[in-house]
C-alpha cells in the first residue's frame, strides 16, 4: 500500500501514530527559518504537514508524506478544518509528480471562475471538494438504487445503443453505417421500445441505469447525454409501478441525506393545472391559483367577458416591489407564454374599505371588486395578477408567473416530492391536420374508465400516465402501456396513423405483441436531476464529470470535430458547406 490513511480520516485518536498519506499540495506556507507547512489534499479532506523548508514542493505537486500524527500547539488549532486539531510532524516527503501552477484556484474560489475555463480544465476542477462530493452523491444514488431494484426482484438488463430511428419525441443523434452507406442507426432517446420487448420476452421486472441521448437545446436540467433509472414491470397496475419507483427514489434520497422522506403525495394532472398552473408543481411555496371565472360571469369588462377561464394569483405584500416598468415587463413575460394580456391589481385602502390601484380598476364593478378581495383574502399591499384566456393558457401562464414570483432555487430545501397522475392521453391538436398529439407517447394505456368516449371525446380521455416531481423539476415519467394490438390501433387511428403507416413506422415494435404480451408498465427518472437536487446544485452540469456547456461544444476535447475525408468516403457521406446566414 502506498499510503496508510486518507488525509481526512485522521483525527486526535491517531496521535502518536506513524502514518503515510498521499495527495496534492493544496497550499504551502513558510514557517520560520527551517520549516514549511504543506496542506495536503486528497478526496477525503485536507491535512496539515510540517516539512523541512528545503523540500521543493508547490501547489498541485503530487506527494507522499510519512510522519507522526501530533496535537497542534495551542493557538494554532483550525476549527474550520475537520483535521484542524492535528498535524503531521517529523515528515519526510517524496515527490511523485511535479505540477504546473493551475489556471485557477482549486477551492471555493473556482465557483466564480468562468464555467468554460472550469470545463476546459475539468480534470482540475474535479479535484475540488465540491465536485468530489457531487460525484460521490451520484455514486451513492446509483448504488442504493441498484440495491433497491434488485431487492425488489428487478433484473438488470442492458439494451443496444445502436437502434433504428424511432419517433419518440426529441431529435435523435444518428450514426452512419459503414457496411450500408446511406443507412443510419439512431442512438436511443431511452430504452423504451426494448424494455417493452423485454416484457414480451418474459423478463417480468427489468431495470437499467441507462444512458440516453437526445439532440435538444441544453439547459440547467438538460444534457445531450444523461442517465435514467429505467424500469418496466409485467402484470401490474399503476399503484405497483409507483410503489416500486418510490421505494428506489426514497432509498436513494435517504442514502444521500440520511433522512427518509415521507411517503410521496399524489395529485391529478387536472388538479395540478387548476391549482398550480403546472404539470410539475413546486410545492415549496403557496400562491395557488384562485378560480375567478364565476366572479366575472356577468362582467362588462370586455377582456374578461369573452374568456373561457379566468384565474389569478396573489403575491402577499408585493405591491410596493412592483412599479409600472416591472409590471410592464411581467405583462410581456405573460404574453411570451401565450397570454393575450395580464391584468394587475394592487390592493389599496379606499374610504375605510379595500379597492384597487390598476389601469383596469374603473372597469370592475363594486361587486366584482369585493368578490375578488374576498376570494383572495387580500389585504392592502397585496399584488393580484389575473389572466383570462382559454383554460389551458390561463393555467399555464399563471403557473409561469407563480414560479417567477415565488419559486426558490431548485436545490433549496425542503425536498418536496409529488406524484402527478392521470395525465391526458392527448394534448392539443396538430395545426395542419387537426389530429390530436399524444400526451406522452402513443403507447400509453388510456384510463379504462374513459375508454367509452375514446373516439367521441378524445381530448377528455385520461391516460394511465404519471410523473414524479421534485421541487418543481420533472424527475421522471412513465405509464401503463397498451398491450392489446386492437386498442393500440384505436389510439393510432385517433392520431391519424392507419394500419399500413403503423406497420411501416413501428412494425418491429408492434408485431411482437401479436405473440402474447403481458399487461405491463414502467417508468424512468433522470439521475442527474435527482443527483443535482440532493447535492444542493441548481444545474445538472455540476453533478456530471464531463458535461457539455450550453453551446454543446466541449472546451476540453473540442468535440464535435471534423473527421478525415477518408472516414467520410468510407461512410458514403459528403458534407455540404454550412448554410449562409
Ligand atoms: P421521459 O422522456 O419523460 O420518459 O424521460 C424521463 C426522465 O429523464 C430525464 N431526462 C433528461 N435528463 C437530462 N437531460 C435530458 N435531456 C433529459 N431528458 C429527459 C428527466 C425525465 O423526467 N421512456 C420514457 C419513460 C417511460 O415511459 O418509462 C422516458 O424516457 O428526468
Amino acid at each position: 500500500m502506498m499510503r496508510t490513511h486518507l488525509c481526512g480520516e485522521l483525527s486526535q485518536s491517531d496521535i502518536g501514530e506513524k502514518v503515510t498519506v498521499a495527495g496534492w499540495v493544496n497550499r504551502r506556507r513558510e514557517h520560520g527559518e527551517h520549516l514549511a507547512f504543506v496542506d495536503l489534499r486528497d478526496h477525503s479532506g485536507i491535512l496539515q504537514c510540517v516539512v523541512d523548508n528545503q523540500v521543493d514542493v508547490r501547489s498541485e505537486y503530487v506527494v507522499k508524506i510519512t510522519g507522526q500524527v501530533t496535537q497542534r500547539p495551542e493557538g494554532t488549532i483550525n476549527d474550520s478544518l475537520a483535521t484542524g486539531q492535528i498535524e503531521i510532524t517529523d515528515a519526510t516527503v517524496e515527490i511523485l509528480s511535479i505540477a504546473e501552477p493551475p489556471p485557477f484556484p482549486l477551492d471555493d474560489r473556482a465557483d466564480d471562475v468562468d464555467e468554460m475555463v472550469r470545463l476546459r480544465y475539468r480534470y482540475l476542477d474535479l479535484r475540488r471538494s465540491r465536485m468530489q462530493r457531487n460525484l460521490r452523491v451520484r455514486s451513492t444514488i446509483n448504488a442504493s438504487i441498484r440495491n433497491s431494484m434488485v431487492s425488489q426482484g428487478f433484473v438488470e438488463v442492458d439494451t443496444p445503443l445502436l437502434m433504428p430511428t424511432t419517433p419518440e419525441g426529441a431529435r435523435e443523434f444518428i450514426v452512419p453505417s459503414r457496411q450500408r452507406p446511406g443507412s443510419f442507426y439512431a442512438l436511443p432517446q431511452s430504452p423504451q421500445l426494448y424494455k417493452q420487448l423485454l416484457m414480451v420476452g418474459g423478463v417480468d421486472r427489468y431495470f437499467q441505469i441507462a444512458r440516453c441521448l437526445r439532440d435538444e437545446d441544453l439547459r440547467a436540467d438538460r444534457q445531450y447525454e444523461f442517465m435514467q433509472l429505467d424500469m418496466e414491470m409485467s402484470f401490474v397496475e399503476v399503484d405497483d409501478v409507483l410503489a416500486a419507483v418510490e421505494a428506489s427514489v426514497l432509498d436513494a434520497a435517504e442514502a444521500v441525506t440520511g433522512v427518509r422522506p415521507d411517503p410521496i403525495e399524489r395529485i391529478t394532472w387536472l388538479d395540478a393545472m387548476n391549482r398550480f398552473g403546472s404539470d410539475k408543481p413546486d410545492l415549496r411555496f403557496g400562491m395557488e391559483l384562485a378560480e375567478l371565472t364565476d366572479v366575472f360571469s356577468t362582467t362588462e369588462f370586455k377582456a374578461f367577458s369573452t374568456a373561457g377561464s379566468i384565474k389569478g394569483i396573489k403575491a402577499d405584500q408585493a405591491a410596493g416591489d412592483w412599479g409600472r416598468n416591472k409590471l410592464d415587463g411581467l405583462t410581456d413575460t405573460a404574453k411570451s407564454f401565450g397570454a393575450k394580456g395580464m391584468v394587475w391589481l394592487k390592493v389599496v385602502d379606499v374610504d375605510g374599505g379595500l379597492g384597487f390601484d390598476s389601469p383596469v380598476a374603473k372597469f370592475l364593478s363594486e361587486v366584482e371588486t369585493a368578490a375578488l378581495i374576498e376570494r383572495f383574502g387580500a389585504t392592502a399591499g397585496d399584488l393580484l395578477l389575473l389572466i383570462a384566456d382559454e383554460w389551458h393558457t390561463t393555467c399555464e401562464v399563471l403557473g409561469e408567473l407563480r414560479n417567477r414570483l415565488g419559486r426558490p432555487p431548485v436545490s433549496e430545501g425542503p425536498y418536496k416530492y409529488l406524484w402527478v397522475v392521470d395525465f391526458p392521453l392527448f394534448v392539443g391538436a396538430d395545426e395542419a391536420t387537426g389530429t390530436p398529439k399524444p400526451g406522452h407517447h402513443p403507447f400509453c394505456h388510456p384510463h379504462p374508465e374513459d375508454l367509452d368516449h375514446l373516439e367521441s371525446d378524445p381530448m377528455n380521455v385520461r391516460a394511465w400516465a404519471y410523473d414524479l416531481v421534485l421541487n418543481g423539476w420533472e424527475l421522471g415519467s412513465g405509464s401503463i402501456r397498451i398491450h392489446d394490438p386492437k386498442l393500440q390501433q384505436r389510439v393510432f387511428s385517433l392520431l391519424g396513423i392507419d394500419e399500413a403507416e403503423a406497420q411501416k413506422r413501428f412494425g418491429f415494435f408492434l408485431n411482437p405483441f401479436a405473440y402474447g404480451a403481458p399487461p405491463h408498465g414502467g417508468f424512468a427518472y433522470g439521475l442527474e436531476r435527482l443527483g443535482a437536487i440532493l447535492a444542493g446544485e441548481d444545474n445538472i452540469r455540476e453533478v456530471i464529470a464531463f458535461p457539455k456547456p450550453q453551446s454543446g461544444l466541449d472546451p476540453m476535447t473540442n468535440a464535435p470535430t471534423e473527421v478525415e475525408p477518408s472516414q467520410l468516403e468510407e461512410l458514403g457521406i459528403r458534407v455540404l458547406p454550412p448554410p449562409a446566414d
